[in-house]
């Protein structure tokens, strides 16, 4: 039996979104393959999913740059072969965040929101289209495989001090939606799923949304999204028949203000 394999990029401290989706998919039967910088807390992931019975495997890169990315991907695909192997499912989940009034952004700045949010993003879709192109339409879905974007409030709509942080964030929803158009007619699927909202995480950037200087923080029970729910999400968008597909999917906690 074909044994199927997610590519998760972007995993952080192992609290958020990254690391919920990597636990759900190895509680699925997918064998899942992390790419993230941080090689300890990625090593730390990878082994609790393997003693929790699922199977895990770390492609620690030094940056999201897209010789990184396209490099990690490649052993990605040497570790895992096809025929054994299939990689059916790609998360996008890296970022860079800057929340800076506009003349306090650098040239590095900006240069690493690009190289993160464009040149990384565009690597990772290159290879995930490329090894999704090699498999078979699952007779459950129609899909030869999927590929899901984190976006943010700051996809759609810029604020003070995240223009640099949004233009980023504009970009890959911008490339997911043309990713979407192209890839849909050879039965691959993308999407991209706005997180508005903060996310319930150890990472102290969880709330990524809204600029750190923003109104206080809403701290009541259901103003954070929970990671493990967004992995929920991720996995229906995996598991969704091409007669409808969602493109974008819009999820935040029921007490946020939007
Ligand atoms: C991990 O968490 C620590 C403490 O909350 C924080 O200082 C650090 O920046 C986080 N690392 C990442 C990659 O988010
Ligand atoms: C998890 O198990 C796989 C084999 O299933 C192994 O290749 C990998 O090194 C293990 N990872 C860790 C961090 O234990």
């Amino acid at each position: 039996m074909v044994s199927s394999v997610v590519v998760i990029a972007g995993v952080g401290n192992g609290s958020g979104t990254g690391a919920a989706a990597a636990r759900l998919f190895a509680k699925e039967g997918y064998t899942v393959a992390l790419i993230s910088r941080g090689a300890e807390a990625l090593n730390a992931l990878a082994s609790s999913i393997n003693s929790s019975g699922g199977k895990a495997d770390s492609f620690p890169v030094a940056a999201y740059g897209p010789d990184e990315v396209t490099a990690a991907f490649a052993a990605v695909e040497a570790r895992f072969p096809s025929p054994e192997y299939a990689i059916t499912a790609a998360i996008f989940n890296a970022g860079h965040g800057v929340w800076k009034p506009f003349l306090q952004v650098t040239p590095e700045d900006v240069r690493e929101v690009s190289k993160v949010n464009i040149e990384a993003s565009f690597a990772f879709s290159r290879a995930a289209i490329l090894a999704f192109q090699k498999n078979e339409p699952s007779p459950a879905t129609g899909a030869k495989g999927t590929l899901v974007f984190t976006g943010a409030t700051a996809s759609l709509r810029g604020n003070v001090v995240t223009s640099a942080f949004a233009a980023g964030k504009f970009a890959v929803r911008a490339l997911s939606q043309s990713l979407a158009k192209e890839f849909g007619k050879e039965n691959i699927h993308v999407a991209h799923a706005i997180i508005d909202g903060g996310i319930a995480t150890n990472n102290e950037r969880g709330n990524r949304n809204s600029p750190p200087s923003g109104p206080v923080e809403n701290t009541t029970p259901n103003s954070k999204l929970s990671p493990e729910s967004i992995a929920a999400s991720y996995l229906y968008l995996v598991n969704q028949d091409q007669s409808s597909w969602t493109w974008e999917l819009d999820l935040r906690p029921a007490h946020e203000k939007w």
